[in-house]
């Protein structure tokens, strides 16, 4: 994994990933169909040898794992982000899972979001960031949304989500556009 110091929000931070949070808790995450829901993981099946041997693919790549750790030290480990840097072109795509279904709709998923979006756009001087979710989650929309990040184009009917097909949404957001959002405070 690129190295990366501990980054800090306004209610939570983010962490590099480590043993410590490899835990029951967080392969609960991936076995609750409402978790995964509006994810890809909704198709596998995780134990923790898998999410082991997912936090070691990591290791001497470009690319960043972090854990998302509350503030409040009463909630702690909730969720996970990922950043997968493409370095030549400078622009990373990043993923992200609150697991605890306590801390949704608390401003934790866009506080980690940014988070990472300020150190890559930022620190790391990346030209973009990039994501992709189902056109159905509304809670990803919002929190591309909340990060400067418009719609860039879509899969039509790319995914079958319940019986139905799904349009991916693919949004991004430029460092220039990012640095310009925050200077707005629009978040
Ligand atoms: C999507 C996710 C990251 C949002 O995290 P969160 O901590 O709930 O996000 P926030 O609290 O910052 O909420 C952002 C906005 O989304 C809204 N929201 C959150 N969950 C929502 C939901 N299920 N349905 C509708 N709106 C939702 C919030 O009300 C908030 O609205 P606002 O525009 O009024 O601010 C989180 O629900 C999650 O990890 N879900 C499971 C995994 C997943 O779907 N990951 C993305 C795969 S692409």
């Amino acid at each position: 994994m690129a190295q990366s110091p501990i980054l800090s929000g306004t209610k939570c931070r983010l962490e590099p990933f480590a043993e410590r949070h490899l835990t029951e808790r967080y392969v609960g995450w991936l076995s609750d169909p409402a978790v995964v829901r509006h994810s890809e993981q909704r198709h596998r099946k995780h134990d923790l040898a898998s999410c082991r041997s997912y936090a070691a693919s990591f290791e001497g790549s470009p690319h960043y794992f972090w854990a998302i750790v509350a503030n409040d030290a009463s909630l702690g480990h909730i969720g996970n982000i990922n950043a997968y840097v493409d370095t030549a072109n400078g622009v990373a795509d990043v993923g992200i899972l609150v697991g605890e279904h306590a801390s949704w709709g608390r401003g934790f998923g866009t506080d980690a979001w940014l988070a990472a979006c300020r150190f890559l756009l930022l620190d790391q001087n990346l030209r973009k960031v990039t994501a992709g979710t189902l056109a159905n989650n509304h809670g990803m929309l919002a929190v591309m949304r909340h990060s400067g990040m418009r719609e860039e184009g879509r899969r039509r009917r790319q995914s079958l989500w319940e019986g139905a097909e799904i349009d991916m949404v693919e949004a991004g957001v430029m460092r220039e556009e990012f640095a310009d959002f925050l200077k707005q405070g629009s978040a």
